[in-house]
């Protein structure tokens, strides 16, 4: 059921291609021969132009070998980054002190391989501390889930440390001075679980090293972790035609900016960041990325979040620099249809049902030993979440065919007969919900509706 990802992944080698041009037009050449000492500097005046600022003497020295014989590819992508304009050079975000977990000696410097949010904090402090409040920051905190289970038991530890925590982050281990655990490091993991206790890893949208607000705000960028058969969101966007106008009109999307307020900087097309991050005239840019969010869809059955109003409201103040009060009023109403049918019609019967199984001890407390477990897992981890994702973003085919139709095919086909094989009578109660009834066969005056329809339609 994974679906490729290959238009956006067409248009993002040519965006990466212009993005990369762009800046090589721009770079300037790294001033290796300013000898000034850089004070850290916090880059809150950063909205104003930038005059080229000296590197520090550390920086140059890492410079004379890194440019040439150890990592000269990367060096170069460091230099045409706005950091290299700004003086903030390898050791400004490498140094560590002595006493860091992380710290080794190289080449007479205390320095780190892993640079932590903490590290990028002490120069962008309020980028930090939102992301550090959001869901994001937390998602290595799944080690006790039922995913995980899955991850590293039912499948194997392996798997989870190459599949999970890529796109979760694990905890990385420290072996001796600048030396990692193979199996936690490499690791970019949105949640990563960093030696100096701090969550996260801002190169999980911050590509290494040019560091730029560009390639994150490209849809492809969150679709390392946003896709796939639990949670498409890269392909419902791809579908939508919200994507389709971002393909269309890439050149005008302005990625390379350095201000990007909808309706001032572009305004062909709303990518991810738009919706989710990034500044209109009345909102500014956020590193929490579930400010704008009302429900959550990832659990079994749907929730309201707190204060869910005023998050909704930010959202729909994005939208309506490009649509009207009743299209997005419209919009949002199918949307919570969607999601009240699902939880209503098939999440709150089946989580019964499991319950009522469960307390009559036909399943085990072990997860994933029965089939049954398997199948309620898709119906709801799977199906379910791609049918209301589908709904929230506009992409009807992931609402329907690979959405609610799976959602009813595995409902009525598999998780309620093998149910009832398991406790004879356990699904008695939902077959008789209003919902369901239609089991007990159309009525007449349905059938004969249908049978006059294809009458119509075929001839036959
Ligand atoms: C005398 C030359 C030299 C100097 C000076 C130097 N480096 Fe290196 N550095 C190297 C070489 C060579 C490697 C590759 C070593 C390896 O990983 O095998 C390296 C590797 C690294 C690594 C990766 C280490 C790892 O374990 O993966 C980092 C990070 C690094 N250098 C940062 C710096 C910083 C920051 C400075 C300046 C403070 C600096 N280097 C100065 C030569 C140098
Ligand atoms: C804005 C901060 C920043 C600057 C400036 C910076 N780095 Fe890094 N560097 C990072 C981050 C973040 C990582 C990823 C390590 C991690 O978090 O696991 C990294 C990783 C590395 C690595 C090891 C990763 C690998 O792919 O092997 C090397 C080597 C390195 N940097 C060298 C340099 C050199 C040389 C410079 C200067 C030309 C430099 N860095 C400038 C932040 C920075
Ligand atoms: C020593 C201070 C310092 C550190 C440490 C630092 N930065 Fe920066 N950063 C700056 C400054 C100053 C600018 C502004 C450059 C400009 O306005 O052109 C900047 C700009 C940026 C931008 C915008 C660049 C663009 O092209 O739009 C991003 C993104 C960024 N930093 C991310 C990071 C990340 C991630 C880290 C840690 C891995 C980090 N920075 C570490 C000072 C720092
Ligand atoms: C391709 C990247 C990727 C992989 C691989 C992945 N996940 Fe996720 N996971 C995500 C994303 C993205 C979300 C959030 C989706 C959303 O908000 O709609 C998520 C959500 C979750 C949640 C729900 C968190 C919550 O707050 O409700 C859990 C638990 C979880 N994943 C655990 C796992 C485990 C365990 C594995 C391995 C068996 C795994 N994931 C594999 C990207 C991934
Ligand atoms: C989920 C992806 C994501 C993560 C993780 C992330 N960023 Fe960003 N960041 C973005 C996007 C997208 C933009 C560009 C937003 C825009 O310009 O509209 C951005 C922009 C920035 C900017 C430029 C701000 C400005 O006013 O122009 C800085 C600085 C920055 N990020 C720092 C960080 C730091 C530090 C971290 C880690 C604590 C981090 N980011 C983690 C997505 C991310
Ligand atoms: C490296 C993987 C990764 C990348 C890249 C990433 N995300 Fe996520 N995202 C996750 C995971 C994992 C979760 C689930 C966190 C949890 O609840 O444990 C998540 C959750 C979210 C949520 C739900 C937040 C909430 O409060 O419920 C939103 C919205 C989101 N991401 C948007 C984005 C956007 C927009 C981008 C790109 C700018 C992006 N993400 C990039 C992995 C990623
Ligand atoms: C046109 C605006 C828009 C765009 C573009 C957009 N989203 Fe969303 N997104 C939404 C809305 C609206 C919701 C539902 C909000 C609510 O529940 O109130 C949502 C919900 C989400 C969620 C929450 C799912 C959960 O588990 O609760 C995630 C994660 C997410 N989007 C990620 C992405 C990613 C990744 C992209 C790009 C590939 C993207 N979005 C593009 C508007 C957008
Ligand atoms: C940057 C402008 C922009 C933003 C912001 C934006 N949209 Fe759109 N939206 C478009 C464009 C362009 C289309 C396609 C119009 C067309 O095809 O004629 C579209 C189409 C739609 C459609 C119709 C989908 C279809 O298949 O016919 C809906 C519904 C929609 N948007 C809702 C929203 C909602 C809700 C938000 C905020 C969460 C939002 N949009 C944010 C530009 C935007």
């Amino acid at each position: 059921m994974r679906q490729p990802f290959r238009i956006p992944f067409l248009t993002s080698v040519f965006a990466v291609a212009a993005f990369a041009a762009a800046l090589h037009a721009a770079a300037p050449p790294a001033a290796a021969a300013q000898k000034t000492e850089l004070k850290a500097k916090p880059a809150t005046s950063f909205k104003k132009p930038i005059k080229k600022l000296p590197l520090s003497k550390e920086t140059i020295a890492c410079l004379e070998c890194h440019r040439e014989s150890a990592t000269p590819a990367a060096t170069k992508q460091w230099e045409g980054s706005r950091h290299a304009v700004a003086g903030v050079g390898c050791y400004e975000c490498h140094s560590a002190a002595k006493t860091s977990p992380t710290a080794f000696e190289h080449n007479g410097f205390s320095i780190t391989v892993l640079v932590s949010p903490r590290d990028c904090g002490k120069c962008h402090a309020k980028e930090t501390k939102e992301f550090e409040a959001s869901h994001h920051a937390k998602a290595g905190q799944i080690l006790g889930s039922l995913d995980n289970v899955l991850g590293e038991v039912a499948e194997g530890i392996p798997a989870a440390n190459s599949g999970c925590k890529q796109c979760h982050g694990g905890v990385v281990k420290v072996t001796g001075p600048g030396k990692f655990d193979a199996a936690t490091w490499p690791n970019t993991g949105i949640g990563r679980i960093n030696p100096d206790g701090s969550r996260g890893s801002c190169s999980a949208c911050h590509s290494r090293h040019a560091f730029s607000s560009s390639v994150a705000r490209q849809p492809e960028n969150c679709g390392k972790c946003h896709l796939g058969p639990d949670h498409p969101q890269a392909e419902i966007y791809a579908e939508s035609k919200h994507g389709i106008a971002y393909r269309a009109k890439i050149g005008e999307m302005n990625l390379d900016s350095k201000s990007w307020v909808l309706g001032k900087d572009y305004s062909a097309a709303p990518t991810c960041a738009t919706c989710h991050m990034s500044a209109t005239p009345e909102l500014p840019l956020t590193h929490d990325v579930g400010a704008r969010i009302s429900w959550t869809l990832r659990p079994e059955v749907s929730q309201k979040l707190e204060n869910s109003e005023t998050r909704r409201a930010d959202m729909q103040k994005v939208c309506a620099n490009c649509h009207g009060a009743n299209w997005v009023q419209g919009h949002y109403a199918q949307y919570d249809a969607a999601v009240s049918l699902y939880n209503d019609k098939f999440a709150i019967p089946a989580k019964a049902i499991m319950k009522k199984l469960r307390d009559a001890g036909k399943l085990t407390p072990t997860p994933f030993d029965e089939k049954l477990e398997w199948t309620y897992y898709e119906l709801w981890h799977h199906e379910g979440r791609r049918a209301r994702m589908g709904a929230a973003m506009m992409g009807p085919d992931y609402t329907q065919w690979h959405g609610f139709y799976e959602v009813a095919k595995n409902f009525y086909t598999e998780f309620l007969p093998q149910a009832e094989e398991l406790l004879p009578g356990v699904t008695a109660d939902v077959k008789a919900m209003d919902d369901h009834k239609w089991l007990q066969g159309l009525s007449k005056e349905d059938r004969a509706k249908i049978e006059s329809y294809y009458q119509k339609r075929y001839g036959k």
